[in-house]
């Protein structure tokens, strides 16, 4: 797909289909009035006649004789009073799916100056347009890699975005909403890639085919002996019933100054979570290949730095395994020292995320963090609590919490804090070890990242619980690339210029 911003005026710009926003009320933004007086007055009529509705995200596919367009689109827009940029979202959303499979190939959209609610830096120019290009990429993925029959080429091919100046900071903007569009979608390839295949040594594999893409991303792999002599015994104890070998996958990205302390992201690699010794019911199992989704998300971000190349300094961390049943598998009851020292009865071998989890985050240490955030599809109770609409969030520092609740308002990719207060840890305790690995049937999403807590006293730290939102179940099931924008928004607020 071509994409390209776009200044001149509308009726100057040929193109296959014009695409305008249409409001239910109040004034119309400028692009739709210029459409409007282009095409004598047609939008006007059409609205009058009720042939077009006005309402949040409804499409109007209309055919044109006049040059210099054959056809034109009309989204409502809605109500004047409430636009939320997650309204003009999903107004895209609508938009991309009526062009996608649709007859023209060049598209010339006209909607950087729909008008948005909320604080500046949603309102701005900029800001529509970074997310009309994240949206685009995002709504245009598609996974075939796995189906002998192609579905044929699209004929959309095409793509200018009207713009009011197409300068460097408009440019930015808009390379940065389609770079993270592209980011959400090598997670969301990473995250529906089968499990046969995407594998602990895949997935570092990938890492290093990301270092040989980009000069700017170095990559460093340990493999199982190296892990053991580091004292990560807890990671190795969930890849012990897999033949695959378990691996720690690093990748550093270094724009900022040398002397910045790095941003570390940690990310849960399930390759395939069966629950161990402790299995998991059938139904629906084949969905625990996006137990990886924390470490695809990681990816996905990490591709978006090597793109725009912000200065910041960012290492990601990867703990990497498939937690399968066998004769050498952990089994309930067994204890294990982790690479802190701790030492954990692991009561339930369904709970690995954490075991992975927990060597990683001790890792990390050696990179002086900023702050560090681990991503995780760690528990099933996060989607009982807060569905599939909020990442859960659980912080040892309020001020890192509120910047990426903000974050992920801003990208529209949205996150709830829950408490991480002591009164829980005792949930965690063992009559045989330092703790449990489980808290038993109460709070499960806190009492997971409270088992996380007890590795990330020394610095500042973010555990994002993405078990809802990093995937996408029923007819439309799939990978989400859910949370690459709140992440690719935090890192970018800490960027120098
Ligand atoms: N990977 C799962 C969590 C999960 C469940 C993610 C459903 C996405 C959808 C995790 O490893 C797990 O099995 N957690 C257990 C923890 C329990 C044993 C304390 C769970 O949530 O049931
Ligand atoms: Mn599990
Ligand atoms: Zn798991």
């Amino acid at each position: 797909m071509n994409f390209s911003l776009n200044s001149k005026t509308l009726v100057n710009t040929k193109a296959d289909c014009l695409v305008v926003a249409l409001p239910e009320k109040g004034d119309w933004p400028a692009s739709t009035t210029e459409a409007d007086s282009a095409l004598g007055g047609l939008i006007s009529k059409l609205q009058k006649a009720g042939d077009v509705s006005a309402k949040i995200a409804a499409t109007s596919l209309i055919p044109l004789n006049d040059q210099p367009w054959s056809r034109l689109l009309v989204i409502g827009t809605g109500k004047d009073e409430d636009r939320p940029p997650s309204s003009f979202r999903k107004a895209l959303v609508a938009m991309t799916g009526s062009l996608k499979d649709g007859p023209s190939k060049t598209v010339l959209i006209a909607l950087s100056d729909t008008p948005v609610t909320g604080d500046d830096s949603a309102r701005s120019e900029l800001a529509k347009l970074s997310l009309i290009g994240r949206t685009l990429e995002d709504q245009l993925y598609t996974f075939n890699d796995f189906k002998s029959e192609k579905p044929p080429a699209r004929k959309l091919s095409k793509i200018l975005i009207a713009a009011s100046d197409t300068g460097k900071a408009h440019k930015e903007a808009f390379n940065l909403g389609l770079a993270t569009g592209r980011g959400m979608n090598f997670t969301r390839d990473l995250g529906n890639t089968p499990p046969n295949i995407c594998h602990p040594v895949w997935l570092a594999e990938q890492a290093s085919k990301m270092a040989s893409d980009h000069d700017c991303i170095k990559t460093d792999i340990l493999d199982e002996k190296q892990m053991q002599k580091l004292g990560m015994n807890s990671l190795l104890a969930v890849g012990r019933g897999s033949s695959q070998p378990s691996r720690l996958i690093i990748m550093e990205y270094r724009g900022g100054n040398a002397k910045d302390k790095p941003h570390v992201l940690v990310g849960k690699g399930i390759t395939f979570d069966t629950g161990g010794i402790s299995l998991k019911p059938g139904a629906g199992m084949d969905e625990m290949k996006y137990d990886m989704g924390g470490s695809a998300a990681v990816f996905g971000a990490m591709q978006v730095l090597a793109e725009t190349r912000p200065k910041i300094n960012v290492v990601a961390v990867i703990a990497s395994a498939e937690n399968m049943p066998d004769g050498d598998a952990a089994r309930p009851g067994d204890i294990v020292t982790t690479m802190s020292g701790q030492t954990v009865e692991i009561l339930n071998t369904d709970a690995e995320g954490r075991l992975v989890l927990c060597d990683a985050l001790t890792y990390v240490k050696k990179f002086d963090p900023a702050a560090v955030i681990d991503l995780a599809t760690l528990t099933g109770a996060c989607i009982v609590a807060l569905g599939h609409e909020a990442t859960g969030l659980l912080a040892n520092n309020d001020e890192l919490a509120n910047e990426l609740l903000a974050a992920g308002d801003r990208a529209n990719d949205k996150a709830w804090r829950l408490p991480l207060w002591d009164e829980y840890q005792n949930l965690l305790d063992s009559n045989f070890a330092d703790m449990a690995n489980i808290g038993g049937r109460s709070a499960g999403t806190i009492t997971a990242a409270c088992f996380l807590s007890r590795f990330t006293k020394e610095y500042r730290w973010a555990h994002l619980d993405i078990a809802g939102t990093a995937w996408h179940s029923g007819k439309a099931k799939g990978s989400s690339g859910r949370p690459v924008p709140l992440l690719v928004d935090y890192l970018m607020s800490h960027a120098g210029k």
